[in-house]
């Protein structure tokens, strides 16, 4: 009696201890035969070119010879914009080839190397017995039989090279930009408000059009978004897109609340100047502008996944996925009578990133 197949195991271990009856299996290409060797070996390529272009993305991430770009040039890309040189281009390009070719293989794999099955179960109510589970572990090494990485040694190799790129790609922001600039461990948690990056002066709040701003020029209950005015002139365009604050003036009342509660979150205490307060705009949850500000209840709202924080409470997130408050901005009056900040955000962390806490 000639010795059952992995697969006659399987098929009859599942059909009585499972009661999965696999009716219908057929391989797509004959094991062994040439088309199939010739379709592995296509597939292992393109993992490969995969895994090559999510390096290049890395290289050139790091180590391509990109200056901080001039204030007349702006952040976006424009063909023949002098600081770009190709960079965003071949950002766009290689990462998009390695995404591109490991999803062309994975439809390949699926497509000529799986095999034509059709299986049927009863269906039962309740978890499976423990006996049951045990055969799990089977089943897993079955499943990847299937996909043939037991006889296709190749596979599994070429499946490092786009796990190896992609997974460094996307590493390559964070410690990339340390490996730009070694100088500065802390740019993660630098913006454009930090008076070391700013020749040690303390920075002026700007609106957009880079005008400064005094108090005066906030009326009681309204709001201005503000900017550093950094002094590379670039505080409004996305080198800066980590800085923008609501600046708000709260009614009297309210402020004097706010003044009481600062104690309850004390890297906020002696941040406001007078009745004015400014918060980071970008929302601790996924990095929208936090603006919408309802002066009736004091609350800030984001429009994207409807996060609002408690403005007259440190900034404290009271509904939506946001976990963090938004962190104040410290600001005080500088000898002209416009308003600075006096210091980055006191330390704190913007936005949502790898510092995030599961509560605030
Ligand atoms: S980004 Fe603000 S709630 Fe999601």
């Amino acid at each position: 009696m000639s010795e059952k197949s992995r697969f006659e195991y399987v098929r009859e271990g599942a059909k009585t201890r499972d009661g999965v009856d696999i009716v219908y299996y057929e391989p797509n290409l004959p094991p062994g035969s040439k088309a199939e060797r010739r379709m592995v070996r296509l597939v292992a390529f393109m993992l490969l070119l995969s895994g090559l272009a999510a390096l290049i993305f890395v290289a050139a991430y790091i180590w391509w010879p990109f200056t901080d770009f001039p204030a007349t040039d702006g952040w976006e890309y424009k063909p023949g914009n002098s600081f770009m040189k190709g960079y965003t281009p071949i950002l766009g390009l290689s990462l998009g080839l390695a995404l591109f070719l490991i999803g062309f293989a994975v439809l390949i794999w699926g497509k000529k190397l799986m095999p034509h099955e059709i299986a049927l179960q009863d269906r039962h109510d309740g978890g499976s017995d423990p006996e049951e589970r045990k055969l799990t572990g089977n089943t897993l090494a079955f499943i990847g039989e299937e996909f043939g990485l037991g006889r296709r040694p190749l596979l599994k190799v070429a499946l490092l090279a786009p796990a190896a790129g992609l997974g460094a790609a996307a590493l390559a922001v964070p410690v990339g930009m340390l490996i730009k600039d070694p100088h500065n461990p802390d740019e993660l948690f630098r913006t454009g408000w930090s008076p070391e990056a700013n020749g040690g002066k303390m920075v002026r709040m700007m609106r957009e059009d880079m005008t400064p701003i005094r108090p005066e020029d906030v009326s009681i209950g309204g709001q201005i978004t503000a900017f550093p005015m950094t002094a590379d002139g670039l505080g409004a365009t996305n080198k800066y897109a980590d800085s923008p604050v609501l600046l708000i003036r709260l009614r009297p009342k309210d402020a004097e609340f706010l003044r009481s509660q600062l104690h309850h979150h004390p890297v906020n205490v002696g941040g406001m100047y007078g009745d004015l307060v400014a918060y980071s705009k970008i929302c601790t949850h996924a990095g929208c502008p936090a603006s919408l500000y309802e002066q009736q209840t004091n609350l800030l709202l984001c429009p994207c996944h409807q996060s609002q924080f408690k403005i007259t409470e440190n900034a404290r997130p009271v509904f939506g996925p946001a976990s963090r408050r938004l962190p104040m901005l410290p600001i005080e009056l500088d000898g002209e009578g416009y308003l600075v900040a006096r210091n980055d955000f006191n330390g704190v962390p913007v936005g949502p990133a790898f510092w995030e806490k599961p509560a605030a």
